[in-house]
């Protein structure tokens, strides 16, 4: 697949440099859950792409569900607004819940689930991010999987979106500010 990069002024994780961090995240989860069950929470529409490669390095008794929230609206600044759209079809009682997201920005919305989520009575909840940016590195939020941790930019691709375009490249790299800025 060719892409036109002209609308990005850097390409900041390579698809190569994605699928070798996931290999190691996906090491230490199958250590620390080997013998348990585990259910892995994607968080819709940005954790599709982490969800689908991290699941396939597991083993098949894993399971996935979905949540869908939203926290930005179409702009590129957080509301500070979380909303379900949908809700997990699995009832977590006594389950080990490990929440899939693509990027912590502000930490808003992994906060608001990882409250949402503990309070239906699972044995344990964790969050596996690929991405965080600077500001959740300083919150109070717990993350027990990070992949990197990246500068402050808008970035786009591997789910990431900018008004809903860019999620289906396979890296993630820096929006140029002339896409969004008249
Ligand atoms: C993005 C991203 C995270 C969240 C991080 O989702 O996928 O879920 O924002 O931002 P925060 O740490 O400041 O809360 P978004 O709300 O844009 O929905 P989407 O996944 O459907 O793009
Ligand atoms: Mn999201
Ligand atoms: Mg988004």
């Amino acid at each position: 697949m060719q892409y036109d990069m002209t609308d990005f002024s850097k390409v900041l994780v390579s698809e190569n440099d994605i699928g070798r961090k996931l290999d190691e995240m996906a090491d230490a989860i199958r250590r620390d859950y080997e013998g348990q069950d585990l259910l892995l929470v994607g968080v819709l529409k940005g954790a599709v792409m982490v969800m689908a490669d991290l699941a396939r390095r597991m083993p098949p008794q894993v399971q996935m569900d979905w949540m869908a929230v939203s926290s930005y609206g179409s702009g590129t600044k957080s509301s500070g607004v979380v909303r379900i759209l949908k809700d997990l079809d699995a009832d977590l009682t006594g389950r080990h819940v490990l929440i899939v997201e693509d990027i912590i920005d502000s930490g808003v919305t992994l906060s608001w689930l990882l409250g949402n989520l503990r309070a239906r009575g699972a044995a344990s909840v964790e969050v596996a991010a690929l991405l965080r940016k600077p500001k959740a590195a300083v919150v109070d939020v717990p993350v027990k999987y990070i992949g990197f941790d990246i500068p402050n930019d808008f970035v786009v691709g591997y789910g990431l979106d900018y008004a809903e375009n860019y999620r289906t490249l396979p890296f993630v790299a820096i929006l140029d500010p002339k896409v969004y800025e008249g």
